[in-house]
Protein backbone atom coordinates (compact mmCIF):
# COMPACT_ATOMS: atom_id res chain seq x y z
CA UNK A 1 0.00 0.00 0.00
CA UNK A 2 1.21 3.54 -1.09
CA UNK A 3 2.76 5.68 1.84
CA UNK A 4 3.43 2.71 4.27
CA UNK A 5 7.39 1.39 4.94
CA UNK A 6 5.85 -2.26 6.18
CA UNK A 7 3.66 -4.64 4.89
CA UNK A 8 0.02 -4.00 6.16
CA UNK A 9 -2.15 -6.28 7.69
CA UNK A 10 -5.73 -6.17 6.25
CA UNK A 11 -8.18 -8.03 8.70
CA UNK A 12 -12.12 -7.70 7.57
CA UNK A 13 -14.67 -7.82 10.25
CA UNK A 14 -17.33 -8.77 7.90
CA UNK A 15 -16.06 -11.44 5.51
CA UNK A 16 -19.62 -11.20 3.89
CA UNK A 17 -19.24 -7.18 2.91
CA UNK A 18 -15.91 -8.31 1.62
CA UNK A 19 -17.10 -11.01 -0.83
CA UNK A 20 -19.48 -8.65 -1.85
CA UNK A 21 -16.99 -6.25 -2.09
CA UNK A 22 -14.48 -8.14 -3.89
CA UNK A 23 -17.28 -9.92 -6.52
CA UNK A 24 -18.47 -6.67 -7.43
CA UNK A 25 -15.05 -5.15 -8.92
CA UNK A 26 -13.63 -8.14 -10.74
CA UNK A 27 -16.90 -9.98 -11.65
CA UNK A 28 -16.60 -11.35 -15.22
CA UNK A 29 -12.34 -11.62 -15.08
CA UNK A 30 -11.26 -15.07 -15.30
CA UNK A 31 -9.35 -15.71 -11.42
CA UNK A 32 -6.40 -17.94 -12.24
CA UNK A 33 -4.00 -19.01 -9.11
CA UNK A 34 -1.28 -17.11 -8.56
CA UNK A 35 -2.56 -13.51 -10.02
CA UNK A 36 -2.80 -10.30 -8.58
CA UNK A 37 -6.07 -8.74 -8.41
CA UNK A 38 -5.58 -5.01 -7.96
CA UNK A 39 -8.24 -3.09 -5.87
CA UNK A 40 -9.87 -0.67 -8.06
CA UNK A 41 -12.04 1.07 -5.55
CA UNK A 42 -10.25 2.28 -2.36
CA UNK A 43 -6.92 0.85 -1.84
CA UNK A 44 -4.91 2.00 -4.70
CA UNK A 45 -1.80 -0.28 -5.01
CA UNK A 46 -2.67 -2.61 -2.87
CA UNK A 47 -2.99 -5.89 -4.34
CA UNK A 48 -4.38 -9.56 -3.58
CA UNK A 49 -3.15 -12.53 -4.87
CA UNK A 50 -4.95 -15.61 -6.27
CA UNK A 51 -3.74 -18.42 -3.66
CA UNK A 52 -6.22 -21.15 -4.25
CA UNK A 53 -8.78 -20.81 -7.08
CA UNK A 54 -11.31 -23.59 -8.28
CA UNK A 55 -11.56 -24.47 -11.07
CA UNK A 56 -8.62 -22.76 -12.01
CA UNK A 57 -8.94 -19.96 -15.17
CA UNK A 58 -12.52 -19.59 -14.00
CA UNK A 59 -14.81 -16.63 -14.12
CA UNK A 60 -15.62 -14.81 -11.27
CA UNK A 61 -19.81 -14.31 -11.21
CA UNK A 62 -22.42 -13.20 -8.88
CA UNK A 63 -22.25 -16.74 -7.18
CA UNK A 64 -18.45 -16.91 -6.65
CA UNK A 65 -17.71 -17.71 -2.44
CA UNK A 66 -14.83 -15.08 -2.38
CA UNK A 67 -12.86 -16.13 1.28
CA UNK A 68 -9.61 -13.32 2.13
CA UNK A 69 -7.02 -15.99 3.47
CA UNK A 70 -3.98 -14.48 4.68
CA UNK A 71 -4.05 -10.86 6.47
CA UNK A 72 -0.66 -9.93 4.53
CA UNK A 73 -0.32 -7.93 1.28
CA UNK A 74 2.26 -6.76 -0.82
CA UNK A 75 3.59 -2.96 -1.63
CA UNK A 76 3.62 -3.25 -5.24
CA UNK A 77 4.97 0.43 -5.77
CA UNK A 78 7.71 2.17 -5.71
CA UNK A 79 7.61 4.55 -3.05
CA UNK A 80 7.51 8.34 -3.46
CA UNK A 81 8.78 9.84 -0.21
CA UNK A 82 8.77 13.09 1.16
CA UNK A 83 8.97 14.18 4.46
CA UNK A 84 7.22 17.87 5.49
CA UNK A 85 10.86 19.40 5.42
CA UNK A 86 10.57 18.92 1.78
CA UNK A 87 7.44 21.10 1.48
CA UNK A 88 8.15 24.93 0.52
CA UNK A 89 6.50 27.19 2.32
CA UNK A 90 2.79 26.74 4.33
CA UNK A 91 4.45 27.81 7.51
CA UNK A 92 0.73 27.81 9.28
CA UNK A 93 -0.46 24.03 7.51
CA UNK A 94 2.64 22.95 8.27
CA UNK A 95 2.45 23.85 11.86
CA UNK A 96 -1.69 23.02 12.56
CA UNK A 97 -0.08 19.69 10.71
CA UNK A 98 2.00 19.13 13.74
CA UNK A 99 -1.25 18.58 15.68
CA UNK A 100 -2.58 16.02 13.67
CA UNK A 101 0.95 14.58 13.76
CA UNK A 102 0.74 13.93 17.67
CA UNK A 103 -2.86 12.67 17.58
CA UNK A 104 -1.84 10.03 15.35
CA UNK A 105 0.86 9.02 17.33
CA UNK A 106 -1.27 9.03 20.48
CA UNK A 107 -5.26 8.95 19.39
CA UNK A 108 -6.07 8.09 23.50
CA UNK A 109 -4.34 11.29 24.77
CA UNK A 110 -7.01 13.67 22.54
CA UNK A 111 -10.26 12.04 23.73
CA UNK A 112 -13.21 13.69 22.32
CA UNK A 113 -10.94 16.38 21.23
CA UNK A 114 -9.65 14.53 18.42
CA UNK A 115 -8.67 16.74 14.92
CA UNK A 116 -10.68 14.15 13.16
CA UNK A 117 -11.22 15.69 9.85
CA UNK A 118 -9.20 18.33 8.19
CA UNK A 119 -10.11 20.03 4.82
CA UNK A 120 -7.02 21.21 2.32
CA UNK A 121 -8.20 23.95 -0.16
CA UNK A 122 -5.83 25.46 -2.41
CA UNK A 123 -5.44 25.71 -6.37
CA UNK A 124 -3.70 22.79 -8.20
CA UNK A 125 -0.20 21.56 -7.98
CA UNK A 126 0.19 23.73 -3.90
CA UNK A 127 1.37 21.03 -2.66
CA UNK A 128 -1.71 19.51 -1.13
CA UNK A 129 -1.12 15.69 -1.95
CA UNK A 130 2.35 16.19 -0.68
CA UNK A 131 1.01 17.20 2.59
CA UNK A 132 -0.49 14.38 3.39
CA UNK A 133 1.73 11.81 2.21
CA UNK A 134 4.14 13.72 4.22
CA UNK A 135 2.06 13.86 6.90
CA UNK A 136 1.41 9.93 7.20
CA UNK A 137 4.94 9.52 6.41
CA UNK A 138 6.18 11.12 9.28
CA UNK A 139 3.24 9.19 11.62
CA UNK A 140 4.23 6.65 10.37
CA UNK A 141 0.58 5.89 9.24
CA UNK A 142 -1.04 4.53 6.34
CA UNK A 143 -2.42 6.41 4.04
CA UNK A 144 -5.74 5.69 1.74
CA UNK A 145 -5.91 7.88 -1.01
CA UNK A 146 -9.21 8.24 -3.31
CA UNK A 147 -10.22 10.21 -5.78
CA UNK A 148 -14.16 11.32 -4.65
CA UNK A 149 -15.00 10.69 -8.34
CA UNK A 150 -13.97 6.70 -7.76
CA UNK A 151 -16.28 6.52 -5.03
CA UNK A 152 -19.54 6.70 -7.08
CA UNK A 153 -20.35 3.40 -8.09
CA UNK A 154 -22.27 2.07 -11.39
CA UNK A 155 -25.18 0.75 -9.07
CA UNK A 156 -26.92 2.11 -6.41
CA UNK A 157 -25.99 1.38 -3.31
CA UNK A 158 -22.30 1.01 -4.68
CA UNK A 159 -21.00 4.36 -3.11
CA UNK A 160 -21.86 3.79 0.44
CA UNK A 161 -20.09 -0.22 0.15
CA UNK A 162 -17.30 1.88 -0.65
CA UNK A 163 -16.99 4.20 1.51
CA UNK A 164 -17.92 1.67 4.25
CA UNK A 165 -14.89 -0.58 3.07
CA UNK A 166 -12.58 1.95 3.01
CA UNK A 167 -13.42 3.16 6.69
CA UNK A 168 -13.33 -0.19 7.61
CA UNK A 169 -9.85 -0.93 6.09
CA UNK A 170 -8.68 2.49 7.87
CA UNK A 171 -9.41 1.93 11.27
CA UNK A 172 -8.07 -1.90 11.09
CA UNK A 173 -5.09 -0.63 10.05
CA UNK A 174 -4.75 2.67 11.99
CA UNK A 175 -3.10 5.18 12.59
CA UNK A 176 -4.49 5.91 9.30
CA UNK A 177 -4.95 8.70 7.06
CA UNK A 178 -7.71 8.59 4.69
CA UNK A 179 -7.17 11.30 1.94
CA UNK A 180 -10.66 11.71 -0.20
CA UNK A 181 -9.37 13.79 -3.36
CA UNK A 182 -11.17 16.34 -5.49
CA UNK A 183 -13.87 15.74 -2.58
CA UNK A 184 -15.58 18.78 -5.21
CA UNK A 185 -16.83 15.79 -7.24
CA UNK A 186 -18.98 14.32 -4.57
CA UNK A 187 -19.47 16.99 -2.37
CA UNK A 188 -21.04 19.67 -4.69
CA UNK A 189 -23.99 21.97 -3.39
CA UNK A 190 -27.35 20.61 -2.72
CA UNK A 191 -28.74 22.20 -5.44
CA UNK A 192 -26.50 20.47 -8.41
CA UNK A 193 -26.38 17.04 -6.69
CA UNK A 194 -30.32 16.44 -7.24
CA UNK A 195 -29.25 15.65 -10.44
CA UNK A 196 -27.40 12.52 -9.42
CA UNK A 197 -28.93 10.60 -6.50
CA UNK A 198 -25.39 8.28 -6.20
CA UNK A 199 -23.59 11.37 -5.42
CA UNK A 200 -25.74 12.24 -2.41
CA UNK A 201 -25.31 8.67 -1.02
CA UNK A 202 -22.13 9.20 -1.18
CA UNK A 203 -21.96 12.35 0.72
CA UNK A 204 -24.83 10.83 3.32
CA UNK A 205 -22.41 7.57 3.22
CA UNK A 206 -19.05 9.55 4.08
CA UNK A 207 -20.53 11.84 6.81
CA UNK A 208 -22.13 8.69 8.82
CA UNK A 209 -18.54 7.69 8.73
CA UNK A 210 -16.87 10.97 9.88
CA UNK A 211 -19.71 10.69 12.50
CA UNK A 212 -19.01 7.05 13.91
CA UNK A 213 -15.51 7.31 13.54
CA UNK A 214 -14.63 6.57 17.24
CA UNK A 215 -11.85 9.78 18.82
CA UNK A 216 -9.35 7.02 19.49
CA UNK A 217 -9.69 5.31 16.34
CA UNK A 218 -6.37 7.43 14.80
CA UNK A 219 -7.99 7.68 11.91
CA UNK A 220 -7.63 11.02 10.46
CA UNK A 221 -9.93 11.66 7.16
CA UNK A 222 -8.52 14.53 4.86
CA UNK A 223 -10.37 16.13 2.36
CA UNK A 224 -8.93 18.05 -0.73
CA UNK A 225 -10.79 20.50 -2.95
CA UNK A 226 -9.62 23.37 -5.42
CA UNK A 227 -12.94 24.67 -5.05
CA UNK A 228 -14.18 25.62 -1.42
CA UNK A 229 -17.19 27.51 -2.46
CA UNK A 230 -18.55 25.13 -4.25
CA UNK A 231 -18.52 22.65 -1.44
CA UNK A 232 -21.90 21.57 -0.20
CA UNK A 233 -22.52 23.06 3.43
CA UNK A 234 -23.24 20.18 5.40
CA UNK A 235 -20.06 18.54 4.14
CA UNK A 236 -18.10 21.45 5.02
CA UNK A 237 -19.10 21.85 8.24
CA UNK A 238 -17.93 18.69 9.17
CA UNK A 239 -14.31 19.15 8.97
CA UNK A 240 -12.74 20.16 12.19
CA UNK A 241 -10.18 22.63 10.34
CA UNK A 242 -9.60 23.96 6.72
CA UNK A 243 -5.71 24.32 5.53
CA UNK A 244 -5.19 26.71 2.83
CA UNK A 245 -2.84 26.20 0.90
CA UNK A 246 -1.67 29.25 -1.28
CA UNK A 247 0.03 30.01 -4.70
CA UNK A 248 3.98 30.20 -3.27
CA UNK A 249 5.41 33.97 -2.86
CA UNK A 250 8.55 35.15 -4.85
CA UNK A 251 10.78 33.75 -2.04
CA UNK A 252 9.44 30.43 -2.05
CA UNK A 253 9.35 30.06 -5.80
CA UNK A 254 13.29 30.84 -5.50
CA UNK A 255 13.33 28.25 -2.98
CA UNK A 256 11.43 25.78 -5.04
CA UNK A 257 13.65 26.48 -8.09
CA UNK A 258 16.63 26.47 -5.97
CA UNK A 259 15.32 22.75 -4.70
CA UNK A 260 14.14 21.16 -8.14
CA UNK A 261 17.24 22.64 -9.82
CA UNK A 262 19.95 21.36 -8.12
CA UNK A 263 18.44 17.97 -8.12
CA UNK A 264 18.07 18.25 -12.50
CA UNK A 265 20.38 16.10 -14.24
CA UNK A 266 22.03 18.97 -16.10
CA UNK A 267 23.28 22.21 -14.95
CA UNK A 268 20.71 25.08 -14.95
CA UNK A 269 22.31 28.09 -16.54
CA UNK A 270 19.50 30.64 -15.09
CA UNK A 271 19.89 33.05 -12.91
CA UNK A 272 17.33 31.89 -10.15
CA UNK A 273 16.30 35.22 -8.54
CA UNK A 274 15.59 37.10 -11.72
CA UNK A 275 13.31 33.58 -13.06
CA UNK A 276 11.88 33.69 -8.93
CA UNK A 277 10.05 37.04 -9.77
CA UNK A 278 9.07 35.82 -13.33
CA UNK A 279 7.32 33.13 -12.25
CA UNK A 280 4.48 34.91 -10.59
CA UNK A 281 0.65 32.86 -10.46
CA UNK A 282 3.26 29.46 -10.97
CA UNK A 283 2.23 26.49 -8.22
CA UNK A 284 4.59 24.23 -6.78
CA UNK A 285 3.90 22.03 -9.81
CA UNK A 286 4.48 24.03 -12.76
CA UNK A 287 7.70 25.36 -11.57
CA UNK A 288 8.47 21.60 -11.40
CA UNK A 289 6.93 19.65 -14.34
CA UNK A 290 5.89 22.96 -16.69
CA UNK A 291 9.10 24.32 -16.32
CA UNK A 292 12.15 22.70 -15.18
CA UNK A 293 10.88 19.46 -16.86
CA UNK A 294 10.02 20.99 -19.99
CA UNK A 295 13.14 23.15 -20.13
CA UNK A 296 15.22 19.65 -19.46
CA UNK A 297 13.54 17.58 -21.79
CA UNK A 298 14.23 20.19 -25.13
CA UNK A 299 17.85 20.33 -23.76
CA UNK A 300 18.45 16.86 -23.97
CA UNK A 301 16.74 16.38 -26.94
CA UNK A 302 19.32 18.51 -28.63
CA UNK A 303 22.42 16.67 -26.83
CA UNK A 304 23.17 20.28 -24.91
CA UNK A 305 25.27 19.49 -21.92
CA UNK A 306 23.53 22.45 -19.75
CA UNK A 307 19.92 23.72 -19.88
CA UNK A 308 20.37 27.16 -21.31
CA UNK A 309 18.62 30.58 -19.99
CA UNK A 310 17.36 30.84 -24.07
CA UNK A 311 15.45 27.79 -23.00
CA UNK A 312 14.29 28.76 -19.92
CA UNK A 313 12.92 31.76 -21.64
CA UNK A 314 11.14 30.06 -24.25
CA UNK A 315 9.58 27.53 -22.31
CA UNK A 316 7.90 30.38 -19.66
CA UNK A 317 6.74 32.49 -22.14
CA UNK A 318 4.82 29.25 -23.91
CA UNK A 319 3.29 28.59 -20.24
CA UNK A 320 2.51 32.52 -19.85
CA UNK A 321 0.64 32.57 -23.49
CA UNK A 322 -1.28 29.17 -23.00
CA UNK A 323 -2.72 29.63 -20.41
CA UNK A 324 -3.28 31.91 -17.10
CA UNK A 325 -4.82 29.76 -14.41
CA UNK A 326 -8.39 30.50 -13.66
CA UNK A 327 -8.67 29.04 -10.51
CA UNK A 328 -11.54 28.85 -8.42
CA UNK A 329 -10.82 29.93 -5.33
N1 LIG B 1 5.08 23.74 -1.48
C1 LIG B 1 5.74 22.84 -2.21
N2 LIG B 1 6.98 22.45 -1.84
C2 LIG B 1 7.67 21.57 -2.56
N3 LIG B 1 7.20 20.98 -3.68
C3 LIG B 1 5.97 21.31 -4.10
C4 LIG B 1 5.17 22.27 -3.39
N4 LIG B 1 4.01 22.41 -4.03
C5 LIG B 1 4.05 21.59 -5.08
N5 LIG B 1 5.23 20.92 -5.14
C6 LIG B 1 5.64 19.94 -6.17
O1 LIG B 1 4.53 19.74 -7.03
C7 LIG B 1 4.07 18.40 -6.98
C8 LIG B 1 2.57 18.36 -7.04
O2 LIG B 1 2.00 18.80 -5.83
P1 LIG B 1 0.69 18.10 -5.23
O3 LIG B 1 0.34 16.90 -6.04
O4 LIG B 1 0.89 17.87 -3.79
O5 LIG B 1 -0.37 19.24 -5.49
P2 LIG B 1 -1.92 19.28 -5.10
O6 LIG B 1 -2.12 20.52 -4.32
O7 LIG B 1 -2.32 17.99 -4.49
O8 LIG B 1 -2.59 19.47 -6.53
P3 LIG B 1 -4.04 19.02 -7.06
O9 LIG B 1 -5.02 19.99 -6.49
O10 LIG B 1 -3.92 19.15 -8.54
O11 LIG B 1 -4.26 17.61 -6.60
C9 LIG B 1 4.62 17.81 -5.69
O12 LIG B 1 4.79 16.43 -5.79
C10 LIG B 1 5.95 18.57 -5.56
O13 LIG B 1 6.92 17.98 -6.36
MG1 LIG C 1 -3.55 16.47 -5.17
Amino acid sequence: MRGDPKPVGLEVDNPELFADYAREQWMGGVISLGMYLFDRYVMPDFAFRVVEVTPDNAVMTRTTRVELKTQVTVDTTPQLRYSMKDIIGHEQVKRKCRLVLKYLQEPARFGEWAPRAILFHGPPGTGKTMTARALAQEANANIFLVKASDLIGVHVGDGGRRISALFESARSSAPSIVFVDELDAIGLARSFQSIRGDVSEVVTALLGELDSTDETSGVVVIGATNALPLLDDALRSRFDAVFEFKLPTENERLALLQQYASRLPLPLNADLYQLARRTDGLSGRDIRDRLLKEALHIAMLSDMNEIPSSIIDQVLESIKTKSTPDYMV
